[in-house]
């Protein structure tokens, strides 16, 4: 028995896997491009690192994929891989559609002829399980109902409308053809290993480097926020008992406006990394130019998962939040790394004369 990760160097992927090693026997095969935001460093020190084997390649390289099936015979499919940050997505969105909604049919044909290749046991329990966004459902207004299942999708930006393709792809091949999907949505994550080109890790990273922290627009944007390792016991969840063919959405019933988020980390900070001057971190607060097309506010219903599977959130957002600002005070190496001249070369296009 083994299962199939790809994307699994990414942050999301990154934490799966660690968790996964630390808590099963199993054996899991890491498929990954280790694009910008795939990075092998992610399982320094794990716990189980023998029974991980990480390929670097491409889901849309149909002969590895069906390679790496045949030798492995994985009883699963866990389907993280994709291009995932939406200002990326504005400034190109040729690597989103490739990846995420190309890459994502190769990786289901190829996970359809394995499966129709398997015996009636195998063929039983095989799953293939999608990793997708709230995203696709795209913005509500305040206070509107948060999103269910059964909420229409209007994704607005080039990420989520490629998302919005790759989850219509799963549930075609399922219809059609049987494959056993299950698919998750879900809400914005937080934690460990999360790359600084996203909220969170970069106010984090630019606060301990006293630089400036750009806020887009008004600050009072919504998301709702879930803590990673949350998000993988969610998704383990799915893959054991999620029933074939349905749709999950995994939030942690924290919705909070970006400037509320900025500030809660600032105290964090100024508490265990007290600026050298005695000001607050909030006085590096900068209201920079709006994203094109912003969605004003996402907020996910978790009851499906809660009352089927029995998954609710385990840590608070205070929790939580300690936890990932403390992972990136005590990682000072890890952020140094991932801080090359392409990360230097992003943060100019986005930032600068914004
Ligand atoms: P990430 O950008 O940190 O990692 C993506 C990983 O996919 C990287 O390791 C990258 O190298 C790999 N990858 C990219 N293109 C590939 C390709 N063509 N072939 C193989 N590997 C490829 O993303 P993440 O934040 O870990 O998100 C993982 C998944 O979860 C994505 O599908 C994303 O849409 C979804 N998701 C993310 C969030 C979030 O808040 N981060 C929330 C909900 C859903
Ligand atoms: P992000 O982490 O990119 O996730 P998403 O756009 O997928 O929700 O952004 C979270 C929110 O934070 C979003 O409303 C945009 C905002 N944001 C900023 O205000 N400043 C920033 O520098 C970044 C990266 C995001």
């Amino acid at each position: 028995m083994s299962i199939l990760v790809t994307g699994g160097a990414g942050f999301i992927g990154a934490n799966f896997v660690r968790d996964w090693c630390a808590d099963s026997d199993e054996p899991l095969v890491t498929l990954d491009a280790l694009t910008y935001a795939g990075n092998p460093e992610n399982f320094a020190g794990m716990a189980g690192a023998d029974q991980h084997r990480l390929v670097q390649g491409e889901i849309g390289d149909a002969a590895l994929v069906r390679a790496l099936l045949t030798e492995h015979q994985p009883r699963a499919i866990v389907h993280f891989a994709a291009e995932s940050h939406v200002d990326r997505s504005i400034h190109g969105a040729d690597a989103f559609i490739q990846t995420n909604i190309l890459g994502t049919y190769q990786l289901l044909e190829a996970a359809r002829a394995h499966w129709q290749g398997l015996g009636d046991a195998a063929r039983a329990q095989f799953r293939f399980v999608h990793v997708s966004t709230d995203e696709v459902y795209g913005s509500l207004l305040p206070g509107a109902p948060a999103f269910t299942e059964e909420h229409r999708y209007e994704p607005n930006s080039p990420y989520s409308a490629s998302k919005a393709a790759s989850d219509h792809l799963v549930r075609a091949w399922h219809h059609t053809y049987g494959l056993p999907v299950v698919t998750t949505n879900c809400s914005n994550n937080y934690g460990p290993y999360q790359f600084p080109e996203k909220l969170i890790p970069l106010m984090i990273v630019n606060a301990l480097a006293g630089k400036a922290l750009p806020v887009y627009g008004d600050g009072q944007q919504v998301r709702d926020w879930l803590y990673v390792a949350d998000h993988c016991r969610a998704i383990r969840r799915v893959l054991e008992a999620g029933t074939i063919g349905e749709v999950y959405n995994i939030g942690g019933w924290n919705e909070q406006p970006n400037l509320a988020i900025v500030t809660q980390i600032c105290a964090l900070l100024d508490e265990w990394r007290p600026r050298p001057d005695g000001t607050s971190h909030t006085s590096l607060i900068s209201f920079v130019k709006d994203r094109p097309g912003h969605d004003r506010r996402y907020a996910i219903d978790a009851r499906k998962i809660e009352r089927a599977l029995g998954w609710r959130p385990s840590e608070t957002f205070g929790t939580g939040l300690g936890k990932t600002v403390r992972w990136y005070l005590d990682h000072p190496e890890w952020v140094a790394h991932v801080q090359t001249g392409a990360y230097r070369a992003w943060v100019a296009t986005q930032y600068d004369k914004r």
